[in-house]
């Protein structure tokens, strides 16, 4: 079979929704040799053996069939357990939906809340998913700096001032992709009494809140906030599970329930056993071993890092205490995010993200991320030190 026609016309929404720019610079990366790549979003980790042996399970024991559509009653009732235990919050089962992991959660959200003429407020930089989420709503896009000297974090008052009559939503995501930071619990406050404030609600995305280093606090902005936020929460870092595609919103009661209309029509449902799988992933010690030992391993990749950084010219990091990531500032090269990246690729043949690929505040930075290996972070730092020593 060959297809005749080279052109189709293809739907404005769609053909406003950006590619990633990462890609482009992967593309690149691809055709050199002996590349180390810092730039994947992703745990380097396998799953742990308990929650694949679970999955195998449940497929022998039948689990192929539809289910419905909010997810299997145990799984919802283990999302619940889980916060109760973790947080100490009560989530009833109504008030969650399983998803194709957070990208669903949030791609529900925003459509289920967001229309034409409304604004949602975006922190720059921020995650590539949300800018796009929001354009398929046609909502308007009002970007927040974050601020390195704050910490990544939002300023309340600098949030105030963008806040208009057409104001719908903000988005948090702590701790974030691509900075690093965590959020202390007085922004959170802060963030959820403007919210309740101005009648505003929270797409908090906090698929990172493992992973935590030197003593730090994850603050869920359900906490602060319940009738505003719409949480979406994952299983692909916090179990090393991106490939499985599991992932849950909480919200309130009635949101839940127009978000599981759409959800319906999109997915249907998340696969019957991996769905299972997430069961044993909440409800077993065993995976909760596995992620400590993640986050352990993590945190001694994240030391490597920062004071690889220290020892470097032109380059310095703000210390980020959550996810995996490091936003490394390189203003002091001289250079653009994006002619760094390129250059670093060139030079020493290391991946590394330009901020501005999550925003134009991103100029100025680089995301590093250390979910790799550490003989392959330590060889990356070496001939990022040895590059910069000869610029
Ligand atoms: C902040 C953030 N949100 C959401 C996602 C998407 O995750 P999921 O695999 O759960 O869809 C990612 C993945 O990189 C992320 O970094």
């Amino acid at each position: 079979m060959r297809y005749k026609r080279h052109r189709y016309f293809i739907a404005e929404r769609v053909n406003l929704i950006q590619r990633s720019k990462i890609r482009e610079l992967f593309e690149k990366a691809r055709k050199i040799e002996n590349v180390i790549s810092l730039g994947i979003g992703e745990p380097d980790f396998d799953t742990p053996d308990n929650i694949k042996e679970a999955a195998k399970r449940a497929l022998d024991e039948g689990w192929t069939h539809y289910t419905p559509n909010a997810g299997i009653p145990e799984l919802r009732q283990a999302i619940s357990e889980y916060y109760r235990e973790m947080y100490n919050l009560d989530v009833p089962t109504d008030n969650i939906i399983v998803t194709a992991g957070a990208y669903e959660a949030t791609y529900l959200a925003f459509e289920t809340l967001l229309e034409r003429g409304d604004e949602v407020i975006i922190p720059d930089p921020a995650f590539v998913c949300y800018a796009e989420d929001a354009k398929l709503a046609e909502a308007g896009i009002v970007r927040l700096p974050l601020r390195e000297e704050n910490g990544f974090q939002p300023d309340p008052d600098e949030l105030l001032e963008l806040i208009t009559k057409r104001t719908r939503m903000i988005v948090i995501n702590y701790p974030n992709n691509p900075t690093g930071a965590t959020m202390d619990e007085e922004t959170a406050k802060a963030v959820a009494d403007i919210a309740e404030d101005y009648n505003l609600y929270i797409l908090s995305d906090e698929p990172y809140e493992h992973f935590l280093y030197d003593g730090a606090k994850h603050y869920p902005m359900l906490k602060y906030a319940p009738d505003n936020t719409i949480l979406a929460n994952s299983f692909s870092k916090t179990f090393a599970m991106t490939g499985w595609r599991l992932g849950f919103a909480i919200a309130p009661k009635d949101i839940i329930r127009d978000m599981i209309k759409l959800h319906a029509y999109v997915i249907g449902n998340v696969a019957s056993f991996v769905q299972v799988a997430g069961i044993e992933a909440l409800r077993s010690p065993k995976s909760w071993e596995a992620v400590e030992k993640m986050r352990e391993e993590y945190a001694e990749r994240r030391k490597i890092v920062l004071d690889a950084i220290k020892e470097m010219p032109y380059i310095s990091a703000f210390e980020p205490k959550g996810a995996f990531y490091i936003f490394a500032n390189i203003k002091e090269t001289g250079m653009t995010s994006e002619e760094f990246s390129e250059w670093l690729l060139e030079k020493a043949k290391v991946v590394v993200i330009p901020g501005t690929a999550f925003g134009k505040n991103g100029e100025g930075y680089v995301r590093i991320s250390y979910a790799t290996k550490k003989e392959k972070l330590i060889e990356a730092m070496k001939r990022m030190k040895k590059a910069l020593e000869e610029l």
